[in-house]
């Protein structure tokens, strides 16, 4: 096992031990912090977790697997979830798709060609009266988008202009768990 917790998610750790009072509950958040540091849930990192919360690794692994917001590959800095439900299908979220997969050279897994996103097809992300919509990295939604905008963001995540300046800080502060 090579993976460790940085200093910082130590702190966190231990700062959401403090939080919860029944220790099952920390599981979730702290996966979550770990997949920020490291930008999906390598084996490693599970059985780091495993070995840090006391608990197994099939349990890390079997509760991670229940929740799409979790990831178990390596893929983009930004990972692009786009509804392709009925009502985001309606309002146009296979032409954002397809102008995705054309313009931004992506594999079959969803990976760009320049490593910067990743793009998922993903189910109802609640929000179907602003329709079609994006979340992005799991936490910013991106929404009413048509193609114009959807370049916008695009580009701006390209040139690494985060298009909602509050998520670093809600990171940092931990309002993420
Ligand atoms: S159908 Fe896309 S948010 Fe509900």
């Amino acid at each position: 096992m090579s993976y460790k917790f940085s200093p910082a998610l130590e702190k966190k750790f231990e700062w959401l031990k403090s939080r919860y009072p029944v220790q099952d509950a920390v599981l979730i958040p702290l996966l979550h912090f770990v997949q920020n540091e490291v930008g999906y849930l390598s084996l490693d990192a599970m059985e780091h977790v495993a070995e840090k919360m006391n608990i197994s690794p099939a349990r890390v692994k079997e509760v991670a697997s229940f929740y799409s917001l979790f990831r178990f590959e390596a893929g983009g800095k930004y990972v692009l979830q786009v509804c392709h439900n009925l009502t985001c299908y309606l309002k146009g979220s296979d032409q954002l798709l397809e102008w995705m997969e054309k313009n931004m050279e992506l594999d079959d897994s969803g990976n760009s060609k320049d490593g910067v996103f990743r793009v998922e097809r993903v189910e109802c992300l609640a929000s179907c009266g602003t329709a079609p919509v994006i979340q992005a990295n799991n936490w910013d939604y991106f929404e009413e988008l048509n193609l114009e905008k959807l370049q916008k963001i695009v580009e701006a995540l390209r040139a690494g202009k985060w298009a909602c300046a509050s998520y670093e800080d809600r990171i940092q502060e931990g309002s993420v768990a």
